[in-house]
């Protein structure tokens, strides 16, 4: 008989209530498993990193920071916490069979996924585990639960897990970074006649368009019918020609910012997490990219959510930024619903919950059924504003129960559930639901996940600046546009070439800024070496995002007046606290020890790895990419540096030049269409995971692949004095290989 957490109708003891579970083993009647509600999910699913059964009386949830599954009792309005369950290594995708008998979990840094079985009502034991490809994110079972689609993230491939053996019955090779996946739901007993969507994370260049164009890129969807396994077509998610909000320049145009707000400015969709269908349409909330200068708060990342006609499998046509609908409220405590990261459907209405992983809130949209068209409702209570349920801190994923009165937001940083009613007007919180525990106050633990709340909000509490005061909040961004997240996705590179105040810039992975072997020596920061400290990157919350900033006066509040690059050094001035750390130190110990390199799908051991790898010794890379952050640049001073040491803002003796930088590239201009720096070169970049871009190498991300990075003989032969070494196609594709290969588990060359 299938296993499901009873349903309680009086809150009971803890000792007494697993007494009653246990006799009830034997007294329940069997229940018959064709009733639907226990064997099919009543509406088409998407991979979250939280999951109820088809009853939705049995709630797991996934703990990336701890390894572990927490499951819940929610079949009544008194629910449990049942069991904690570890898992392997950042378990972030969740799927609970329709009866509630069987959990999957994605276990990210393990390439694994995890079966737990639920041996009797509310225990739980881990099974087995499933070997799939390298860094399993998504995960999404078919209507009757006869199948697991799996997202394989750098392996770019789908697992297709026999739900009945769990066993992998096919491995399906699509394109890069596969992460969020939706599947139809018919309503018949066949799981074979349904599609499954699976989004590509990183938007690709069209071709013909150059990076830092508003429209160079687009966002990808794999579509993938049950029957057959294979990619039939990729659906391509085009830009949003208008965000509605305009820039006073355009920097590709040549044309510097001037006094009137005219230009018109677009985004393509990027950071394609999740997915959900409904009706005729599969919709993806992104992080809109518009990367063209002149930058500042409103012309930069933008929230929208793309439609896929299921159809023809081709755009709607009626993409919507978010952000347009909350600016037209005009009110002075507007929230942006900055980085919408997931999203999930009623049931029985055309309505969706979005949840916006920066700004911390829910924001509800409706459907037009015939067109797809999403808009965003307002606040029934106050038609002035858009209606936002706020949430834990950093929400990643969202499920509705099957008779949609319970909505379940799993937030990432705050370790909890918000359970918000959807049966009130307007939809409110029930109650919050603790996951795992957080760290203990001021130790390190503490520290990291200071700092992983500060990168991922757009609006930032600190702590009263006396006791007994409000806490200081809202200074992250203005009116929460932007986090760092925003393009830094898991403290990574969103993979797009902004043009910025120093010039074309792709933005570049954080997991490599300190030394991974000790977390000690730090490599200077930009391409152009224009920050020495982590905590140098408040300038951007104020310049670019319109924040009030983090380093502030003696009285502990108003803004520092002189933030600096360089000289006094930022760390040495007063900051903000979280939870009584300093704030901005809690964020570079984050980016230090709390950000993690993607893992290789490429064998070190693969015959041409190991053949590159000679080819890239002897060519001497290493000269400017060795060491353990496979880039040979460092501070090498205590800030400040000394006399001489900052040339035209850069760190001069930490470029180098290797014939990268042309002046009559349409995109080396600066934000404020100037001549860009790079004249004197560049900061080596570090080849630590390299292979997770998709495209868009060097700091303009001029090239689009790792042999045309290698097709400049210059570069190519900087570290042998000229002598080219490498002019033979083959050897070239073995150095390649052997860069695709170069994770935190390779041996540095020294
Ligand atoms: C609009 C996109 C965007 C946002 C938002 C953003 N960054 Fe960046 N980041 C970039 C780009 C592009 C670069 C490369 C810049 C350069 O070379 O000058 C970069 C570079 C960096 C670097 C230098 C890394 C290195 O190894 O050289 C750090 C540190 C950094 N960002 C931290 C942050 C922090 C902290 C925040 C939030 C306060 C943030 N970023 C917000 C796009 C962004
Ligand atoms: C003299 C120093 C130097 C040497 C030697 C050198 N590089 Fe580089 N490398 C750089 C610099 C500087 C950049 C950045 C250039 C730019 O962005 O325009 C770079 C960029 C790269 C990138 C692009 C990384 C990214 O994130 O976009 C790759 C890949 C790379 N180098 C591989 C190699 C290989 C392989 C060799 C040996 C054949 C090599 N490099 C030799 C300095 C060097």
């Amino acid at each position: 008989m299938p296993l499901r957490p009873k349903a309680r109708s009086s809150r009971a003891p803890r000792g007494r209530l697993v007494a009653a579970m246990a006799a009830l083993v034997c007294v329940l009647p069997a229940v018959a498993p064709s009733s639907d509600a226990a064997t099919r999910f009543s509406g088409p699913t998407s991979s979250q990193p939280l999951a109820l059964s088809a009853d939705g009386g049995l709630l797991a949830v996934a703990n990336p920071d701890k390894g572990t599954v927490t499951f819940f009792d929610v079949s009544s309005s008194d629910e449990q916490r049942l069991a904690r369950v570890p898992t392997m290594l950042e378990p972030w995708g969740v799927a609970v069979a329709p009866d509630g008998v069987k959990t999957w979990v994605a276990n990210t840094a393990s390439a694994s996924v995890s079966v737990i079985r639920q041996t009797a009502p509310g225990a739980f034991a881990v099974e087995r585990q499933i070997a799939v490809g390298t860094e399993p994110y998504g995960m999404a079972l078919t209507p009757n639960g006869t199948r697991l689609y799996v997202s394989n993230a750098r392996s770019s491939t789908v697992s297709v897990i026999d739900t009945a053996s769990d066993t992998v019955v096919k491995t399906i090779a699509v394109g890069p970074e596969p992460r969020g996946i939706a599947i139809s739901n018919d309503g018949d007993g066949d799981d074979l006649d349904e599609t499954v969507y699976v989004t590509h994370f990183l938007a690709l260049l069209v071709p013909g368009k150059s990076e830092g164009q508003d429209d160079a890129k687009t966002g990808r969807v794999s579509v993938i019918p049950t029957a057959t396994n294979v990619v039939t077509t990729v659906g391509a998610l085009q830009p949003l020609a208008s965000t509605r909000f305009k820039a006073n320049g355009d920097a590709l145009g040549r044309i510097p910012p001037g006094a009137s707000f005219s230009f018109q400015t677009g985004a393509y969709p990027n950071q394609l997490n999740g997915i959900a269908i409904r009706g005729g349409f599969a919709f993806v909330p992104s992080t809109g990219v518009s990367p063209n200068g002149p930058l500042r708060f409103d012309v930069s990342v933008q929230s929208l959510v793309s439609v896929l006609d299921r159809g023809s499998n081709t755009d709607a046509g009626v993409t919507r930024n978010l952000q347009q609908a909350i600016a037209q409220q005009e009110n002075p405590t507007r929230r942006f619903v900055t980085v919408p990261w997931a999203i999930a459907f009623e049931h029985a209405a055309d309505v969706g919950w979005i949840a916006s992983a920066a700004s911390d809130v829910l924001v509800k949209i409706t459907i037009d059924p015939a067109t797809g068209a999403p808009a965003v409702r307002r606040d029934p209570s106050d038609r002035t504003r858009v209606l936002e349920v706020p949430t834990g801190k950093n929400p990643r994923g969202i499920v509705i129960d099957p008779t949609d009165t319970r909505a379940y937001v799993m937030n990432y940083v705050s370790r909890d559930v918000t359970v918000i009613d959807l049966t009130t007007s307007p939809e409110q919180v029930r109650r919050t639901l603790r996951s795992e525990r957080l760290p203990g106050k001021k130790t390190r633990q503490a520290k990291i996940l200071a700092g992983a709340e500060l990168y991922n909000t757009s609006i930032g509490t600190f702590d009263p600046p006396s006791p007994g005061q409000p806490p200081i909040t809202g200074r992250m961004s203005r009116d929460g546009w932007m986090s760092c997240a925003a393009c830094h996705p898991f403290g990574l590179s969103d993979g797009a070439t902004w043009i910025f105040p120093s010039g074309p810039r792709r933005t570049i992975a954080q997991h490599a800024d300190f030394d991974p072997s000790d977390g000690n020596g730090m490599r200077p920061l930009g391409w152009s070496a224009i920050f020495d400290e982590q905590q140098d990157l408040e300038r951007w919350v104020r310049d670019v995002a319109g924040g009030a900033g983090v380093i502030v006066a003696s009285d502990g509040v108003t803004p520092h007046a002189s933030v600096a690059a360089f000289d006094p050094p930022s760390a040495s001035l007063r900051q903000l606290r979280l939870g009584g750390l300093r704030a901005l130190d809690a964020l570079a110990t984050y980016v230090r020890v709390g950000i993690r390199a993607p893992i290789s799908p490429v064998a070190k051991t693969d015959p041409d790895v190991v053949a590159g790898r000679a080819l890239f010794t002897a060519a001497n890379c290493q000269q400017c990419h060795g060491g353990a952050s496979w880039s040979s640049a460092l501070v090498r001073y205590t800030p400040p540096p000394g006399a001489g040491v900052i040339v035209n803002g850069q760190i001069l003796g930490e470029l180098r030049s290797v014939g990268t930088f042309s002046n009559v590239a349409l995109n080396e201009v600066r934000a404020d269409a100037s001549a860009p720096l790079g004249s004197a070169g560049y900061v080596p970049p570090s080849l630590l995971s390299v292979f997770a871009l998709p495209g868009g190498f060097l700091h303009n991300g001029g090239a689009a692949t790792l042999d045309e990075v290698l097709q400049n003989v210059t570069h190519r032969a900087s570290g042998t004095g000229g002598v080219d070494t490498l002019s033979n196609p083959s050897d070239r594709a073995k150095i390649v290989k052997f860069l695709r290969s170069i994770d935190a588990a390779s041996q540095p060359i020294p």
